[in-house]
């Protein structure tokens, strides 16, 4: 397994690649690797011939300076991890000089995508998200993409951008792993506290059942439940649970409507932030 921290270098592997014939599938992380990533590029290595990951902690991603301060960065047991599953052909591991050698000033419209749930707590987060996703889509040139589904609005974003862009990339959305007390896994996991991370696991918990409820409660009683008993932990305070339409994002009222939806939440334990979502039938 490579690894390559310049974009000139990666362009020049990349074309030894594509000569070997194949595709290439591409997998953006932040680092901090965990199963959740390994199974991403599983994924990638069963579609596509050649598996580039990324490792770039974005800076223009956070709106908080603390949480780009605390975000857990170990890329030797990133990398050992890589080596380990050995289906990586190239781990693209760049500088913040190298994504942004100069300001990138360019602002998004997502329309609404943005501007629910995460991206209205959380000012210029997807905005960045988009900016370095494009700049890593136009460095790597992937045929497909994976993304997984924990993040289900940025999915929503990506899906947005790549069809804004006009790009060919392929957006392949990727299931929640998770723990197996079902807590969601996230490179943030390992900011809980042992006592935290106990606490932690009442979250899917709580949508696993309120996908049972959902076929006697209404959307709005429904809603109110979740808030109500995530509360009721008394480590766990929630910022948002909402049932959404899976594609816009829009506020679901009634089970009846058409579409695919979605209940997404946002956690606040300790310090840390988590979230998760759930599909309702
Ligand atoms: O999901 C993430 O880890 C990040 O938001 C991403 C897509 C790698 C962009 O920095």
């Amino acid at each position: 397994m490579k690894v390559i921290s310049s974009r000139e270098d990666l362009r020049h592997y990349r074309s030894m690649l594509l000569a070997e014939g194949g595709t290439i599938g591409f997998v953006p992380t932040m680092g901090a690797l965990h199963q959740g990533h390994l199974s991403l590029v599983e994924v990638a290595a069963l579609a596509c011939e050649h598996v580039i990951v990324s490792i770039f902690v974005n800076p223009t991603q956070f709106n908080d300076p603390n949480d780009l301060r605390n975000y857990p960065r170990n890329l030797e047991k990133d990398l050992a991890l890589l080596t380990g599953q050995g289906k990586t052909a190239v781990v693209f591991a760049p500088e913040v000089e190298d994504i942004y050698p100069e300001p990138d000033l360019r602002r998004f419209d997502f329309g609404p995508l943005d501007k629910v749930m995460e991206g209205a707590r959380r000012p210029g987060h997807f905005n960045g998200v988009a900016q370095v996703v494009s700049k890593l889509f136009s460095i790597v040139e992937p045929h497909k993409a994976f993304f997984g589904e924990k993040d289900f609005q940025q999915l929503a974003v990506i899906r947005q951008l790549v069809m804004q862009e006009q790009s060919k990339i392929e957006i392949v959305p990727c299931p929640i792993i998770r723990e197996s007390d079902g807590l969601a896994m996230s490179s943030r996991n390992v900011l809980l506290s042992p006592d935290e991370r106990l606490h932690a696991a009442n979250i899917s918990g709580i949508l696993f059942q309120s996908r049972e409820l959902s076929t006697t409660m209404e959307v709005d009683l429904l809603t109110a439940w979740v808030v109500d008993q995530l509360n009721n932990d008394p480590l766990l305070q929630v910022e948002y649970f909402q049932i959404v339409d899976s594609i816009t994002l829009m506020p679901v009222e009634r089970w009846t409507q058409a579409g695919e939806k979605q209940g997404c939440v946002a956690v606040k334990i300790g310090k840390v932030r988590l979230i998760d979502n759930i599909k309702f039938d």
